[in-house]
């Protein structure tokens, strides 16, 4: 029993991972960037048309601000954990560390569920943005070819989603480094396309379109706080970059909150703008944010925007896909996963093998899934790892084997307490398919631990 509960050692790991320092090169201003990047993709682009046309009408907006609050709240128990443990592995490692290795292996993998299936969710966004970009040019892909498998609505595959999928993945493999520059160009075409959006947008806002505010009541305000909650995720990915960064006990928490108040800040302005440009009931659209220049005529605008949204999701799905293949390899070399994924390719330095299976996964669920489904099941692994995390907080500053220092949840232990209750509450607002669906994978999951990863784990020696 007691080996289920085995912890990792924090001074062993630090000491250890001091012996191979990287090299401490980010500052504040660099993991805003990275945040930024990592969080505005698909969600903005999408959502806000999707979600207020079956959830929440106008009143999306409180939506975006519900789930803003719950990722504050989580992102301060992130910044706490990532100042007083800089290591690479995020939520994982810090369960490794505080609850022991069974708790951990689950947050890794509802991980690799959040990875994969971000991956997929932006890789159906960016599909949807690329059929729009290319029809706008009279290039016309068959509908067919477009959408997830449903041939009631004569849809078979999202082909784009696969390709792109796969193409990234082959990206990755070479060893492309997902380096800082690309990254800053990125951001900065991804927030311009977004303001420029807002700017062009607010002189056609018609207040009555925001009538009535709340046609679903303040339960579907609530039910699309819990998928836009989607739009937000990311920001858990700088604190993977712990490792790296100067300073971490004050520059980690600057970046984490700092990247959160922009997109929120972006996020609650384009539903303001965009519902009250067209009436909620017509944005159930897949491209709802350049649909909406459309429909007041500003055809070039939309296809900037379009062009805007197709690079920058790029580079979500870049950073997700790497993400993930990452985790992977960091369980497979604590011996929870088999060996074969640590694998290195001897020319490119990359787990090749990791890589490729993972791809392949997230392309089929890319091609044959709806956005819908997906950004459910991402939300569903996202908030148990945060509960996981809220909770560990606790843990966390009773530890007295831990270095203290660094960035403190303010009102502890409220904050934290109140960060696992409103987990808890987005969690139960997502949908019954998606309990089951998760449900299986937890179950497949702790089937794989007791058989496989508890007789290999590197604890044994
Ligand atoms: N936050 C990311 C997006 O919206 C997952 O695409």
């Amino acid at each position: 029993m007691s080996n289920l509960f085995r912890k990792k050692n924090i001074n062993e790991l630090l000491s250890k991972n001091n012996g191979v320092r990287l090299k401490q090169t980010l500052g504040a201003f660099d993991l805003i960037l990275l945040g930024v990047g990592a969080i505005v993709g698909t969600g903005i682009f999408i959502l806000p048309g999707t979600v207020a046309a079956s959830h929440s009408g106008p009143a999306i907006v409180f939506s975006f601000l519900i789930a803003a609050i719950v990722c504050a709240l989580a992102a301060m128990c992130y910044s706490e954990f990532s100042s007083a443990i800089p290591v690479t592995g995020s939520a994982y490692t810090y369960g490794y560390i505080i609850f022991g290795e069974l708790l951990a292996w689950f947050v890794g993998w509802a991980l690799i569920l959040e990875y994969g299936l971000a991956s997929a969710s932006v890789a159906t966004g960016w599909s949807a943005y690329l059929v729009s970009l290319l029809e706008g040019l009279n290039i016309k892909i068959p509908s067919s070819l477009t959408g997830p498998f449903n041939p009631a609505e004569g849809t078979f595959i999202n082909l784009p989603a696969v390709l792109i999928v796969l193409i990234i993945s082959f990206l990755l493999t070479r060893g492309l480094q997902e380096s800082a520059k690309i990254n800053r160009i990125m951001v900065f075409v991804k927030v311009g396309v977004i303001l420029l959006f807002i700017l062009v947008g607010v002189f056609y806002v018609k207040p009555e379109n925001w009538q009535p505010f709340m046609p679903f009541g303040f339960e579907g305000v609530l039910a699309g706080g819990a998928l836009v909650f989607f739009a937000y995720l990311g920001f858990d990915a700088v604190s993977s970059a712990a490792e790296e960064v100067k300073n971490p006990q004050r520059n980690l928490p600057i970046g984490i909150i700092g990247s959160l108040l922009i997109c929120s800040f972006l996020y609650i302005s384009v539903s303001l703008v965009l519902t009250g440009i067209v009436p909620y009931t017509e944005l159930n659209v897949s491209n709802p944010v350049s649909y909406a220049l459309q429909i007041v005529e500003h055809d070039w605008i939309s296809g900037v925007i379009s062009l805007g949204a197709v690079t920058g999701m790029m580079t979500v799905i870049l950073v997700m896909l790497y993400g993930g293949s990452r985790l992977i390899f960091a369980i497979a070399r604590d011996g929870l996963l088999p060996q074969v994924l640590t694998k290195l390719n001897p020319k490119h330095k990359t787990p090749d093998v990791n890589t490729w299976i993972f791809g392949i996964a997230v392309a089929f669920c890319a091609g044959f899934i709806p956005l819908n489904t997906l950004a459910e099941l991402v939300n569903m692994g996202t908030l148990i790892a945060f509960t996981i995390v809220s909770l560990g907080v606790i843990f966390l500053r009773r530890n007295k084997s831990i270095p203290k220092g660094g960035f403190k949840v303010p009102l502890f232990p409220l904050l934290p307490i109140l960060s696992f209750l409103a987990c808890l509450f987005l969690i139960l607002q997502l949908s019954i398919h998606t309990w089951i669906a998760c449900g299986i994978w937890f179950v497949v999951g702790l089937i794989f631990y007791f058989v496989y990863g508890r007789k290999h784990s590197k604890l044994n020696n």
